[in-house]
């Protein structure tokens, strides 16, 4: 399966430093490279980094997005909007979004549903906390966050998961690849068991402190097809080893 690289800008970015980033991102590209690469900036940037990579094979996602097509909801932003600022992918589920704002299981699988309706890939985020991995549940809860956060796996092809491990996030630490491999394995298995051959086409990232010194290794982990990168996205050198690493092994 072809590499899947997301950034996911979080909560950074101004039209300046945002054009900057896109520009230095298209002008390092690989050429001929076989990897999806897809930018998730703020909100308030997705049409103009839309308007950018237009003529480019870079895509756009955004990093949340409400359930509902339209209506009384102060703040938030609907499907529909970002399909028409130009993206096809949404981060749904990202653990900073369920620890920040109290996300469940039952409104990430909305959202994700919301997703798909509005032709957006959603790419759900699951992973466990540290406390959880140091009392043996990483499994278990890994299990419970796909069973409650999946969208009907009718639409197999839309989906993306991501895997990423919260006590990994911005912290410099990254699972080994064992563990990678074990948890990757368990959601290959889950997809399988829903959506039958579809599922192996399902993408599964990482995420969780992934950069260029550690890509390639991460990157070439059974049921690795991808990354989830935040703080070394917001850097086109560090983004572009990352997208290289992937280029590599296609
Ligand atoms: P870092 O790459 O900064 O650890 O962030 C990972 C992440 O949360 C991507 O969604």
């Amino acid at each position: 399966m072809r590499k899947l690289i997301v950034g996911n800008w979080k909560m950074n970015g101004l039209r300046q430093s945002s054009e900057d980033l896109v520009g230095g991102i298209l002008a390092g590209l690989p050429a001929g490279a076989d990897v999806g690469v897809v930018l998730c900036p703020p909100a308030t940037l997705l049409a103009q980094v839309a308007e950018i990579v237009k003529e480019s094979p870079v895509e756009v996602g955004a990093q949340d997005c409400h359930p509902d097509a339209s209506g009384a909801h102060t703040g938030d932003i609907a499907a529909p909007m970002i399909a028409d600022a130009g993206a096809r992918y949404v981060i749904v589920g990202h653990s900073e979004r369920r620890s920040d704002h109290g996300e469940g299981d039952a409104l990430v699988r909305a959202k994700a549903e919301a997703a798909m309706a509005s032709g957006l890939r959603p790419i759900v985020c699951i992973g466990e906390t540290a406390e959880q991995r140091r009392a043996g549940e990483a499994l278990s809860v890994i299990k419970h966050q796909l069973a409650g956060s999946l969208p009907a796996l009718s639409q197999a092809d839309s989906l993306v998961v991501a895997y990423e491990p919260v006590w990994a996030i911005g912290t410099g630490d990254t699972a080994t690849p064992a563990d990678v491999e074990e948890v990757h394995a368990l959601i290959r298995t889950a997809l399988r068991s829903g959506a039958g051959e579809a599922g192996n086409q399902v993408p599964i990232l990482y995420g969780g402190s992934v950069k260029s010194s550690n890509a390639s290794e991460l990157l070439a982990t059974a049921d690795v097809d991808g990354a989830l990168v935040g703080g070394a996205s917001l850097k086109a050198e560090d983004f572009l080893g990352i997208i290289t690493a992937a280029a590599a092994l296609a």
